[in-house]
């Protein structure tokens, strides 16, 4: 695609595809800045008319630990502010790892048993870290197969400053859903835009698969659909 817009336009079509295909989809979705013209063109057809979420359940993938719900950094503000506000997705249907759990182990198990009670996830979304991290399955010699408790690793606090004040606001630990719910997901809808991700599509595409860069892990799943701008695309 050439542009950020026209990926997002795509990105978008696709989800509304699949929702006009199956309208109970099961949805994962992912938050940061790549996906957001994606939400900013879904709202643009829900409000035309053109796709309905009425049946339609999600699940995000991650959430920062420590943040109210209502902080303008944590993910479900971010959800609630560029997207759900917007769309007719049920309230008891959007589901995000709650950032202010007391019983943290309950948290994570209970996200799991939501995801498996509601059938598992029809597309899931996926934004990609300069390191390879999808969700925050942080680079590491193993990865953790069920929604768990995350040490984000510097490369990360350093990427997400961009969204705070200073780089000690970053919080330092996050809840993400594991790498099997990812790679049980039906279908998967990789996003990258700009230059900065180059090196990583080209080896989530041809790189050798390890866990110390999580999304090369998706060359095993069976149904991945890859959309970057030109900007990401150069070694391709
Ligand atoms: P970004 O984040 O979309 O803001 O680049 C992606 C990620 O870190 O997963």
């Amino acid at each position: 695609m050439d542009t950020y817009q026209k990926l997002s336009l795509k990105a978008a079509t696709f989800v509304a595809s699949q929702i006009i295909l199956k309208p109970d989809s099961v949805l994962g979705l992912a938050t940061g800045a790549t996906p957001l013209g994606m939400y900013r063109q879904l709202v643009t057809m829900y409000e035309k008319g053109l796709v309905d979420f009425k049946e339609v359940t999600t699940f995000n993938l991650d959430e920062y630990l420590g943040l109210d719900e209502k902080d303008p950094q944590s993910y479900s503000y971010y959800m609630h502010y560029n997207f759900f506000q917007h769309v007719n997705i049920e309230p008891q249907k959007r589901h995000i790892p709650r950032g202010q759990a007391e019983n943290r182990e309950r948290t994570c198990r209970e996200y799991d048993e939501a995801m498996d009670g509601a059938g598992g996830i029809d597309l899931q979304i996926l934004g990609v870290g300069l390191n390879g991290h999808i969700g925050f399955n942080e680079p590491d010699c193993k990865l953790q197969t069920a929604t768990h408790v995350v040490q984000l690793t510097q490369d990360t606090i350093k990427a997400n400053s961009r969204y705070f004040e200073c780089l000690e606001q970053v919080p330092r630990q996050a809840i993400s859903m594991g790498m099997a719910s990812i790679m049980q997901a039906r279908k998967v809808l990789l996003l990258a835009s700009g230059a900065s991700k180059k090196e990583v599509i080209q080896q989530a595409v041809g790189g050798e698969i390890t866990t110390e860069c999580p999304v090369t892990l998706l060359q095993l799943h069976p149904d991945v659909t890859i959309m970057v701008d030109k900007e990401a695309a150069p070694l391709l």
